[in-house]
């Protein structure tokens, strides 16, 4: 296998963990490179369902390295509680100790993040973007204003203390000004970060540098994203986005090994769209049809338990997310769902309900977004199970019409058709 980036193609929850677990068999290095534990992923392996929201998904491997990158923002407390439950469910604590390791780069979550994450939502009111609540904006907002506290932090004390000096008067006085919340003793903090310490002491990769080298030079190499392309802080409908940049590019910058140590950008989309948080959403379904996906989909937020927005796939949108993420080849999910419908709809270019005029092109400005209503195509749908099917060629006529059109009206290659949750659910379209 080529050295490969997993990036979600559309809101997130594309079934990215899914195909990352798939091709993590064929890697020996399993890098997540931006994001925190707002993302939710969720891999089944014979019928056993595990969820991991920072821990690369390889994990379930016995050998394989599972990096996380200087991109990743860590909540400790999600950590701490995801390496538990991965360990209830028989994951080893050696394997945890022998195999994942953690960026010294990587930023902590600290408390006043989740404070001021929920703060912030409340002062926007009815504008709030429905983040996760995990902090992701304050702490990706501490870091580019550098007064972030990384993880290689807490192994000098002195300049840990220091740092705090700085860094805690600043956040007391924007908790209890702005926003008149409970303030934070110095003393409280550092035995936090005593324990913050503790718990990520067996994983620090303080030699990092020689095994990003080591990777570059004679591994294969998974960069594991999480959100997805609309998310995107730059390329995402914003303000409705996360803080990170999920998009291929961005595991060059938060992967640590440049850009063209990746060779291949795999972009995964769901057969629809869902989307969990608030923001413009063009195709949604507010109707019965909206509702059968959802529930044949089980689409509900693996972090959050939120019920997800669904709505038809939007070719606008995939255009320009195969543009803006770099996406070299598809991995088509979640087709089944639509095994039960007799006719499904693809969104081909918007129409602005004003003027009438159409276009194909993405507009990048969300406010216009309320303007534009769907023009699709009608496919039909091929009322069979498709979930055992194991080749191409097997599956129904007008499945195969419905991701060929696809295929060429995004100009790229479907490789990998999802047909189920679970690892041997997958038809292998293109070698990958
Ligand atoms: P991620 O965040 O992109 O990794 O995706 P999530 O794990 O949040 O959500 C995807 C959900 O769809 C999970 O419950 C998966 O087990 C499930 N899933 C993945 N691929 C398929 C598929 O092809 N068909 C069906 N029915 N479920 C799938
Ligand atoms: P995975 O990796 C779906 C959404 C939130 C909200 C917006 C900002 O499982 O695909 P944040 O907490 O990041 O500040 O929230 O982004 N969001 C996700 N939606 N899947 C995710 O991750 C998401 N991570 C964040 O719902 O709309
Ligand atoms: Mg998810």
């Amino acid at each position: 296998m080529k050295n490969t980036v997993v990036v979600g193609a559309q809101f997130g929850d594309e079934g990215k963990a899914k195909i990352t677990d798939l091709l993590a068999s064929n890697a020996d290095f399993i890098i997540r490179y931006q994001g925190g534990c707002n993302a939710g992923h969720t891999v089944v392996v014979d019928n056993v369902k595990y969820k991991f929201h920072l821990v690369p998904s390889g994990i379930l491997y016995e050998n394989k390295t599972c990096f996380i990158g200087a991109g990743i923002v860590i909540y400790p407390e999600n950590f701490k509680n995801e390496i538990e439950e991965l360990m209830a469910q028989g994951v080893k604590k050696e394997q945890f100790e022998k195999n994942l390791k953690i960026s010294p780069l990587a930023n902590i979550t600290m408390p006043w993040h989740i404070d001021l994450d929920g703060a912030g939502e409340d002062n926007l009111g009815k504008n709030k973007i429905g983040t996760t609540k995990k902090g992701i904006g304050p702490t990706y907002t501490d870091k580019y204003a550098r007064i972030g506290i990384r993880i290689e932090d807490l192994f000098n004390d002195e300049a840990l203390n220091n740092k705090l000096d700085i860094i805690l008067p600043l956040k007391n006085k924007t908790l209890d000004k702005v926003y008149g919340l409970k303030t934070y003793t110095k003393d409280e903090v550092l035995e936090k970060l005593r324990e913050y310490k503790e718990l990520f002491a067996p994983y620090v990769c303080f030699d990092w540098q020689d095994v990003l080298r080591d990777a570059k030079e004679n591994k294969t190499i998974l960069f594991e994203g999480a959100q997805g392309v609309m998310l995107d802080i730059d390329y995402g409908t914003y303000p409705f986005v996360t803080s990170s940049n999920p998009i291929a590019g961005g595991a060059a910058v938060g992967g640590g090994m440049g850009p063209r140590t990746i060779e291949e950008a795999i972009g995964v989309f769901k057969a629809y769209v869902t989307r969990v948080g608030e923001g413009p959403f063009i195709t949604e379904l507010t109707d019965d049809i909206g509702d059968k996906i959802q529930t044949i989909g089980a689409e509900f937020g693996v972090t959050t338990g939120r019920k997800r927005r669904c709505g038809w796939f939007d070719g606008v949108i995939a255009k320009y997310s195969v543009l803006v993420g770099g996406i070299t080849a598809i991995a088509l999910t979640k087709l089944d769902v639509f095994d039960t419908f007799d006719e499904i709809k693809l969104c081909i270019a918007y129409r602005n309900k004003k003027t009438g005029d159409i276009t194909e092109s993405y507009p990048t400005n969300v406010v216009e977004h309320y303007d534009f209503e769907p023009v699709y195509k009608t496919f039909k749908g091929w009322n069979v199970d498709i979930t055992k099917i194991k080749n191409y060629d097997e599956l129904p006529l007008n499945a195969k019409v419905y991701l060929e059109y696809l295929e060429s009206y995004l100009n790229v290659p479907i490789k990998i058709i999802s047909t189920g949750p679970d690892r041997e659910q997958t038809i292998f379209k293109e070698k990958v």
